[in-house]
């Protein structure tokens, strides 16, 4: 019983770390210490609950070996090898790998119970008296953990198929989709009903495996519908779901750190999610029912035909440009990841700086692919936290700044989000860099950005679009600037 309470008051602590690391994540500033602190209390976590006998685990202690050293290795080698473009797709895979393991949980605890092998785990499962919070909430909890953590599995592959590029970003409509969806959903639930409240023995195990199978086509046609462009808060709903799945497989073995970790993670992505739809002035309805964006260039089909009177302005008039300035903002978009151009950018902001000019960064929330993309990437390359600056705090600022350096960013400076209402991305907030007094649009061509739509900015008359890869460009104004 001691053991069992020094156990909970760690398992308290990990609790504490969990949410003091999420807190540290909403600052650029914090959010490595943050990140560090929630490992941290992962690892307390899963060790007091190796160790701790209080919490009645039985282990089989070469399987968790085995376990610990293969997710690991596997973990680091992912870690250390992923690009940072292919960051969303990781993060997809891994949110899979979280509602499977739900999923795991759940049916191991399931079979346990309906096939007499109750020694998987000394919980209250494994007895009559004292299931968590009774029999019916038990089984509402392996019903639930397995379908939204399969759902979660399958949805996550799907997002990480279209991330990469393996799966087409355009919207795949299946004939009879929404059937598809009414049945599986309907048929899932009411297996899981039968399997929790109505059958037993094999006929038990057998609605069970029916709802897996179910919720697996259900994420498949879920996320199919839904464009490339809208990913990135696909993967932030199913990270929420994949918080749900462990807060569920929380209460199916009697885990209270898992269920509070599971909340967590449930909630924090849902809010994540919201504010990336407000970002985009879109509803979370509204991605899910699918059918917008799409393969880079498919949806407005803009292209350079669509462009009149457009300036463009070479490495080394750019760099007479900003010789000039006295205050430069620089705004960073899905391209600077793609060049790698965030070192760069830095070692010119430096160079400016050295010359008396202002400089600052300004971020849009969904700038790049994924929420806090660029802030990662200039925190990369080690530009001060206190030149970076978030949409609101830097708009005003764009009317009295002398030049604007845009790399690689192109929808969330479209000024048709504010000045056409029958625009799609039409009330999207966007950084107002058509206010500076010159803009230099950096990008390999007149390509549209994720939205697939023209952007009148570049026919504006204070624009140059400087042609090239974010990176050389860059370097050769750099060049220019400092030979001048
Ligand atoms: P985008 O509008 O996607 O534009 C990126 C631009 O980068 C492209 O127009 C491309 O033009 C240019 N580019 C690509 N490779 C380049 C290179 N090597 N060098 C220089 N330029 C290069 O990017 P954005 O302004 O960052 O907007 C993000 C978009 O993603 C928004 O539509 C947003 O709604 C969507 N989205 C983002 C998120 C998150 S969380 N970030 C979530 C959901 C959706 P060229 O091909 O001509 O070079």
């Amino acid at each position: 019983m001691e053991n069992f309470s020094f156990a909970q008051l760690l398992y308290l602590v990990a609790t504490a770390l969990f949410i003091m690391g999420i807190k540290k994540l909403s600052k650029v500033k914090t959010a490595r210490s943050g990140n560090a602190l929630a490992a941290v209390g992962m690892g307390l976590a899963i060790v007091i609950t190796l160790v701790a006998p209080g919490l009645g685990i039985k282990l089989n202690w070469p399987m968790v070996a085995m376990g610990c050293l293969g997710g690991g290795l596997l973990g680091l080698i992912m870690a250390k090898r992923v690009e940072m473009t292919g960051m969303p797709e990781l993060v997809a895979l891994l949110n899979g790998f979280g509602g499977l393991a739900s999923t795991f949980v759940a049916l191991s605890e399931f079979w346990g119970r309906y096939l007499g092998q109750t020694d998987l785990t000394a919980t209250a499962a494994s007895s009559d008296e004292g299931l968590l919070l009774g029999g019916a909430v038990w089984a509402v909890a392996i019903v639930l953990s397995v379908l939204v953590g399969t759902v979660t599995f399958t949805g996550s592959l799907m997002a990480m198929g279209k991330l990469s590029g393996r799966l087409s970003g355009n919207p795949i409509l299946l004939p009879g989709r929404h059937l598809i969806v009414a049945i599986v959903l309907f048929g899932g639930l009411y297996m899981g009903y039968l399997a929790g409240f109505s059958e037993v023995g094999d006929s038990a195990m057998y609605m069970i495996l029916g709802l897996t199978a179910c919720a697996a086509i259900f994420g498949v046609v879920s996320v199919l519908p839904i464009g490339g462009a809208d990913m990135p808060v696909v993967v932030s709903l199913l990270n929420s779901y994949s918080g749900i799945a462990a807060a569920m497989a929380g209460f199916v073995i009697g885990n209270s750190l898992l269920i509070v970790a599971g909340a967590l993670v449930g909630a924090s992505g849902m809010i994540l999610t919201v504010i990336m739809c407000k970002a985009m002035n879109r509803s979370l309805g509204n991605v899910l029912v699918g059918g917008f964006g799409g393969d880079a260039v498919a949806v407005g089909g803009a292209d350079a035909a669509d462009y009149e009177g457009v300036k463009s302005a070479g490495p080394e008039e750019a760099a007479m440009i900003l010789e000039a300035a006295t205050s430069v903002i620089f705004v960073p978009g899905y391209g600077m990841a793609v060049a790698q151009a965030q070192h760069v950018v830095k070692e010119l902001g430096e160079e400016l700086e050295a010359r008396g000019c202002k400089v600052s960064y300004a971020i849009h929330p969904v700038a790049g692919r994924m929420p806090g993309h660029m802030n990662v990437l200039l925190a990369e390359s080690d530009v001060p936290y206190e030149q970076l600056f978030e949409l609101e705090r830097i708009n005003g600022e764009f009317k009295t700044t002398d030049v604007t350096v845009i790399v690689g960013a192109n929808d969330v400076v479209n000024p048709e989000a504010i000045e056409n209402p029958a625009s799609p991305i039409a009330g999207m907030p966007i950084l107002n860099t058509h206010e500076s007094g010159t803009v230099l649009m950096i990008k390999r061509s007149l390509s549209p950005g994720y939205a697939g739509i023209k952007n009148p900015l570049f026919e504006r008359d204070n624009c140059y679009m400087c042609f090239g890869d974010g990176k050389a460009f860059i370097q050769e104004m750099l060049i220019e600037l400092k030979e001048g």
